[in-house]
């Protein structure tokens, strides 16, 4: 039994096998590993005698469990079209090659997460990104370089 299993059959037992236990259960696997991951959703499913959709539902509505782990901070770069005809790719590259993670990954020291989002509200101002609530814009390799440098240095 993989420790996944044990945890959910654990937790399943502690709460109970009523679908209005899920959400208790749900924010057990957060507990204890910091996020829910497919595998931990099938198993809820699998034990709770529930379809994944609906687990999968349930949690994604509270957004406070996070489904995947996410780092201090959160960058979402603007796909939508104006940003990318303003050069997005290139501001993806320098991202990636930056952090050395590509698009849906987290930093292993959980600092930074990559992200891609629709428009931001920004065009005139493209290409733009978020890092958690705050905008950048018109941005430039060299900008993304000396933002992701601050940041660095900040801790
Ligand atoms: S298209 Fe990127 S902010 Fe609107």
């Amino acid at each position: 039994m993989s420790n996944t299993q044990q945890m959910v059959k654990e937790l399943v037992e502690k709460h109970g096998r009523e679908r209005t236990n899920l959400m208790a259960i749900l924010q057990g696997v957060v507990d204890q590993q910091n996020h829910l991951d497919d595998q931990a959703i099938i198993e809820i499913a699998r034990e709770m005698d529930l379809s994944a959709a609906q687990v999968y539902g349930t949690a994604s509505f509270y957004t406070f469990l996070d489904i995947k782990p996410r780092g201090e901070y959160v960058i979402r770069l603007c796909r939508t079209i104006t940003c990318d005809m303003k050069g997005k790719r290139e501001i993806l590259h320098t991202l990636e090659n930056l952090l050395k993670v590509n698009i849906g990954e987290t930093t292993p020291d959980n600092k930074f997460t990559l992200l891609e989002t629709n428009c931001l509200g920004w065009c005139h101002k493209g290409p733009a990104m978020l890092i958690n609530n705050k905008a950048y814009t018109e941005l430039t390799p060299e900008k993304v370089k000396e933002i992701i440098t601050e940041i660095k240095h900040k801790s």
